[in-house]
């Protein structure tokens, strides 16, 4: 059987580019591929790589749980989890940063992004985040890892060091394969649309939030930037804000870009924003509705360690085979 590894930072509440980047495909997926278990996660120890506040981290964690499943993940069958219950991810991640080199985690963009200008308070855990992220997938031996495209430079780190570890040591890892949506790996900010969305933008019109309010939501696809011109048309370099709105319409519906400008050659800005603005808030009603469901039931701290459980069981076999080949230990 084929394995599935991927994980959300709970960094605060998750973003429109979060559910098409990511969770809409994991949904995807659940549905399409057979012979392959999920291990999906919250990934709390990514979260403390940048100062969080304990009550909000606490209700983060939970939140996302809420809204994986919300988004139509199905417990039954899916592991979902939180990363720092399973122990072995902290473990692993030392043993993966034994096997890097400073160098290498210090070419990553997110990393530069991430730090900028900063040059005191910056956690150690920022620079040495990509280690984690591969223990996190080669602990389950994954085959395939669905992300956006913002994380295809850790994946590939990911990559060579598991084909480094197996080197050194004697094959142990699986080399996993990176799954990228094929339009809306990079749901871009809707004030600056040369950015990525992200929910740490100081401009909340700059994001959407899967548990916005849907009016708000509907004045934020209104009130998104687009350039002076009328015609709707995909043109990333010239129009990058129509072409971010169309990417986000194509996602939500059946239709592919070239049909929507098809669909809006005779329209304008106004109307096709407006029939957006609908699209983005039917999808996220019934995801609430669900949400609100479930965000305080025990059902979901039930799924929570039900996954938890079954992870840390394939986990603590892989790092006993993991200490085994290092030499760690006393294992014979
Ligand atoms: P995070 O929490 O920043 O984002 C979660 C997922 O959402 C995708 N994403 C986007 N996709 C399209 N457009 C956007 N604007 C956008 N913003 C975010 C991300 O690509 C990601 O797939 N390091 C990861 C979490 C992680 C992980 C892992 C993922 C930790 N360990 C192991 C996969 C496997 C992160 O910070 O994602």
């Amino acid at each position: 059987m084929k394995r599935l590894v991927s994980g959300i930072k709970p960094t605060g509440q998750l973003t429109l580019g979060n559910y098409i980047g990511a969770l809409k495909q994991f949904v995807k997926l659940q549905d399409e591929l057979e012979d392959t278990e999920f291990f999906i996660f919250i990934a709390d120890l990514h979260a403390i790589t940048t100062p969080q506040e304990k009550l909000a981290l606490k209700r983060n964690i939970k939140s996302i749980a809420a809204l994986y499943i919300a988004c139509g993940l199905d417990p039954e069958k899916i592991n979902l989890f939180v990363q720092s219950e399973v122990l072995e991810h902290a473990t692993l991640g030392y043993i993966m940063e034994s096997t890097s080199y400073i160098g290498e985690m210090e070419r990553m963009t997110q990393f530069k992004d991430k730090k900028g200008k900063q040059t005191e308070g910056v956690r150690t855990s920022l620079l040495t985040y990509p280690a984690l992220m591969a223990a996190d997938i080669l602990l389950y031996d994954a085959d395939i890892v669905p992300i956006g495209d913002d994380q295809k430079q850790h994946l590939e780190l990911t990559r060579h060091l598991a084909q480094r570890f197996n080197n050194l040591y004697g094959e142990t890892f699986v080399v996993p394969e990176g799954f990228f949506p094929k339009t809306g790996a990079r749901i871009k900010s809707l004030t600056e649309p040369l950015k990525k969305m992200d929910k740490s933008s100081e401009n909340p019109k700059a994001y959407i939030l899967l548990l916005d309010d849907l009016n708000q939501v509907k004045n934020k696809i209104r009130s998104a930037v687009t350039d002076s011109d009328t015609h709707i048309k995909f043109d990333v370099k010239n129009k990058p804000g129509i072409s971010n709105l169309l990417t986000i319409y194509s996602s939500l519906t059946d239709l592919s870009i070239k049909d929507l400008e098809k669909k809006y050659e005779d329209s304008n800005y106004k109307v096709f924003k407006e029939d957006l603005a609908n699209i983005v808030a039917a999808t996220l009603e019934p995801i609430q509705e669900k949400y609100d469901q479930i965000i305080s039931s025990p059902y979901l701290d039930e799924v929570l360690d039900k996954g938890r459980d079954r992870a840390s069981l394939i986990a603590r076999k892989k790092i006993y085979k993991v200490y085994k080949r290092i030499g760690l230990g006393r294992i014979k």
